[in-house]
């Protein structure tokens, strides 16, 4: 079987990155989560003053963006890849509603958007990888052989999230989840740059009704599929 690039896009908190996650441990591929560098990205903007009430001081950034690695390192136990910024495991702390609140403002920014993507196409380069985000289809991998995009509704995309931070023992509330669903939908969907939007070559998929194992048993169906072509 010919190795090959799956690009899966869709929604925030639509379940992408759990089924990329255990698509490429099954079947060997590098998985990279697209999302979790723009958040390590907002996590260093909060971290050093960088989003004040006036917003994202973008001359600041743009001047420190070169200083700021971004990259996974794999856990030893899980075998899954821990994002690190600058040296440092930051994978519990992007994911927190302190930084899901502010990302999608940060994601938008261009130069933002083009060092990301430099970088994502770096590590595509030799193909075998699963890539998710909400441009990996249209914008990091055009000629990406499998692409999937993938949404549910956006109450139940609230619930996951919230059944998620919950599990993690963070304190949430379902009302604020929707409404920063809702508001990340809208800035993604309507920015400049890179909007997201399904790729016209790519498959649509919602879940909102289908089981984590359905979810998989699809889209290693649609693996098997592309590769063979
Ligand atoms: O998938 P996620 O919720 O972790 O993504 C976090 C934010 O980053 C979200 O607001 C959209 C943005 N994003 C993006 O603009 N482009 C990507 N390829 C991945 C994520």
């Amino acid at each position: 079987m010919k190795k090959i690039t799956i690009a899966i896009d869709g929604h925030s908190s639509c379940g992408k990155s759990t089924m990329a996650k255990s698509l490429a441990r099954e079947i060997g591929y590098i998985y990279i989560d697209t999302g979790a560098m723009y958040r390590a990205v907002t996590l260093y903007c909060i971290e050093n003053n960088l989003i004040t009430e006036d917003g994202i001081n973008e001359k600041a950034l743009k001047e420190q963006l070169p200083n700021v690695r971004v990259d996974f390192q794999q856990d030893p136990e899980t075998k899954l890849p821990l994002t690190h910024l600058n040296g440092r495991n930051v994978e519990r702390e992007i994911r927190t509603m302190a930084v899901s609140t502010k990302v999608s403002p940060v994601a938008a920014l261009g130069f933002v958007r083009e060092a990301m993507v430099r970088q994502q196409q770096l590590m595509g380069e030799q193909k075998g990888i699963v890539m998710d985000g909400r441009d990996v289809g249209t914008v990091i991998f055009p000629n990406a052989e499998l692409k999937i995009f993938v949404t549910a509704s956006a109450e139940i995309r609230a619930q996951r999230r919230y059944d998620e931070l919950t599990a993690k023992g963070e304190t949430c509330n379902y009302e604020e989840i929707l409404k920063n669903v809702l508001e990340r939908d809208h800035i993604d969907s309507t920015r400049a740059v890179s909007p997201l939007r399904k790729a016209d070559d790519a498959i649509e998929l919602d879940n909102s009704h289908m089981t984590i194992p359905e979810q998989k048993e699809w889209l290693l169906a649609r693996f098997n599929e592309a590769a063979q072509k």
